[in-house]
């Protein structure tokens, strides 16, 4: 066994401990003591999640006790067929196939006892290394002088220009005082108020910062000099904002309090530079989304992907279906059960039209698109738990999903559910500006139609041969009513299932393919005409742990992912592979602090990236200049930034 904690911290909770050195299987047990002071009767529930597919034995005192065994996604549920004597403990025995066990991230979350008599009662975790909790771990403290970088930088931009000239008499040019006035010609410069406002104001009474700024250069190229005579900016429509937002990190940089002289010529070597966020498997208010679109902005990265759908909620609220608004909730007795460690409580959370046009208009007032995506036809089990009657009554399809769901497939041969699918994208086009609208489309499972017979007769109708093409179909009449309302689909690399070219099956390539399990299915999808976002999990997918380290939390399916493996990520150019993008889902992303502790710096590893300024040689000067960040991410309100010392 392995893990011992030291510093057990709450004798009444739950511990768990994994067999090490398992090759492709996995052993855990979970030890709860029973000190309620009272025995568990016969009818007694256990309840937790746990993102594994096991076996479960329950023993108490080397006894195995009759148990009935449900699990719905992640959540099970353990009904007692036997009691349990009072001080006695119980013991839950996980194990599987698959890869084995190796972080306190994997444990089991949210676990609560459901007695009939006494309601619900939570078992906290005894070892806080459970639940991966940053704060009480040494290893991951945030707070230990990370102001003082030791590096010396030149100037810490990120990302790096593509050439920045700093003349060896570089003696100052401007004090900055706390607050400064600044002069421009172009109303673009609203938007460096914009970026850094708690700085700057349009003429105030302070010494004035003269911007000239002039159009003229291709569309993100820009040209910016900070002379005696003032700061000149020349760029293209996008470029005047990313010029602006160098300025805005000069500005902020300028430690000595003194601006120096420089001049940089800059273009991201990729238009679409994105980060994505799911906000379903753990739900994020629009202040959170504010305070990382306010991130973004300072790297550059120019699209947010909102993933907005899934599984286990629906976040987008609905006047055409209210029923969706109903699922806002995940909990115990309700539609949506506990899933991801929400527990006992009813968790969860949904976005007001007015929410969304807030965050829409913050994102646009600093250079950033917003694609929502709407998880479709997999990935869809919350939307039918909201709407049960559009599920096929006679389908008798078997199939398990990746997160063991074995109804989560929209009934596509089901008129209704087009119906449903086109009027809640309609609701969606009133919201979401951008000409990019992304449908998911990604795992959907073996096994889904094959037993529907409206499938079955629609198939022969449309002349298609397998369920693949009837995926493709669906997915084409999405596109084609997208097309109709002037959009752009966008979808996961499986948005290409059941295509074909020659017989007009499927989407077309205009629609933008996300790929995320390697880079290859990217460049297939470049090299047959799709515009391409490349998102391979090994590199981009922040989710991922950090390292190996039993306390360092985060899944690793596809490896774990350092700072210097974001950084080394060189994608293969290709004239459709329109950009990159960082992703972070957050199955094990339960609090602000997580979120940024996943994010950050690797987000800044991966902007350099995504900008094509990202050299591996030198790795060392991006550490520095991040390093000069950390401040930055405080003084922004994030408070789980991984410290340098780990990095
Ligand atoms: C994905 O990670 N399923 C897109």
């Amino acid at each position: 066994m392995t893990g011992q904690n030291p510093n057990v911290s709450n004798p009444i909770g739950f511990q768990f401990r994994w067999q090490p050195n398992l090759k492709s299987a996995f052993d855990a047990t979970m030890t709860i003591p029973l000190n309620m002071g009272k025995s568990i009767a016969p009818g007694a529930n256990l309840c937790f999640s746990f993102a594994r597919s096991a076996s479960l034995e329950v023993l108490s005192d080397d006894h195995t006790l009759a148990t009935e065994i449900a699990q719905d996604g992640d959540f099970y549920c353990i009904t007692f067929l036997e009691g349990v004597p009072k001080s006695s403990t119980v013991q839950v025995r996980f194990f599987g196939d698959g890869a084995p066990l190796r972080k306190w991230s994997d444990a089991p979350a949210g676990v609560f006892w459901d007695i009939a008599e006494e309601g619900l009662t939570d078992v906290p975790p005894a070892d806080n290394r459970c639940l991966g909790d940053l704060e009480n771990l040494q290893f991951v403290s945030v707070d230990t002088g990370i102001l003082e970088s030791t590096i010396e930088a030149p100037g810490a931009l990120v990302p790096a220009p593509v050439d920045q000239q700093n003349p060896s008499d570089s003696s100052g040019l401007w004090s900055i005082p706390n607050s400064i006035g600044y002069r421009s010609n172009h109303p673009v410069s609203f938007w460096f108020a914009e970026l850094i406002s708690q700085d700057f104001h349009p003429d105030n009474d302070g010494p004035d910062l003269d911007i000239q700024v002039s159009e003229g250069m291709a569309t993100d190229a820009y040209e910016l000099r900070v002379a005696p005579e003032g700061v000149v900016l020349k760029g293209g429509p996008e470029g005047l904002q990313l010029g602006l937002v160098t300025l805005a990190q000069k500005v902020w940089q300028c430690s000595e309090g003194v601006l120096k002289p420089t001049q940089i010529s800059d273009q991201p070597a990729h238009h679409y530079r994105g980060f994505m966020l799911d906000v379903v498997r753990h739900f994020f208010p629009v202040a959170t989304i504010k305070k990382l679109l306010d991130s973004a902005a300072w790297l550059k990265l120019n699209h947010f992907h909102w993933h907005l759908t899934d599984d286990d909620g629906w976040r987008v609220a609905s006047q055409a279906y209210p029923q969706l608004n109903k699922i806002a909730l995940r909990g115990p007795g309700r539609p949506l059960p506990p899933q991801m460690g929400s527990g006992s409580k009813a968790y969860g959370g949904i976005y007001s039209p007015e929410d969304i046009k807030e965050v829409v208009a913050y994102a646009q007032a600093r250079g950033i698109t917003v694609v929502p995506e709407m998880d479709i036809p997999g990935h869809a089990r919350a939307l039918i738990r909201a709407l049960p009657e559009i599920v096929e009554a006679g389908d008798q399809s078997q199939y398990e999903s990746v997160q063991f769901h074995r109804q989560n497939v929209l009934s596509v041969a089901e008129p209704k559910v087009l119906t449903v699918l086109t009027t809640l994208l309609d609701e969606w086009l009133e919201l979401f500006p951008g000409r990019l609208v992304h449908l998911g489309s990604d795992e959907v499972p073996e096994g889904a139609w094959t037993g529907s017979p409206t499938a079955k007769t629609l198939m022969e109708q449309l002349g298609l041969s397998t369920v693949e093409a009837l995926h493709g179909w669906f997915l084409r009449q999405l596109q084609d009513h997208l097309t109709a309302k002037g959009r752009q689909c966008g979808g996961w690399e499986e948005v290409r299932t059941g295509q074909s070219v020659e017989l007009d099956q499927g989407v077309t390539t205009d629609a933008w393919v996300y790929s995320w399990q390697g880079e290859q299915a990217g460049q297939d999808a470049a090299e047959a005409g799709h515009p391409v976002v490349l998102c391979p999990a090994q590199t981009c997918y922040l989710d991922l742990a950090y390292s190996d380290h039993e306390a360092d939390p985060g899944y690793y399916w596809a490896g774990t992912l350092d700072l210097q493996k974001v950084y080394s990520y060189q994608p293969r150019a290709h004239s459709k592979v329109m950009g990159l993008q960082a992703c972070l889902w957050t199955e094990l992303v339960a609090s602000e602090q997580r979120l940024s502790f996943m994010l950050l710096p690797r987000l800044l590893a991966f902007a350099e990236v995504a900008w094509g300024t990202a050299n591996l040689e030198a790795f060392d000067d991006f550490k520095g200049r991040a390093a000069h960040w950390q401040s930055f991410w405080k003084a922004l309100g994030w408070n789980g930034v991984r410290p340098e010392s780990h990095w």
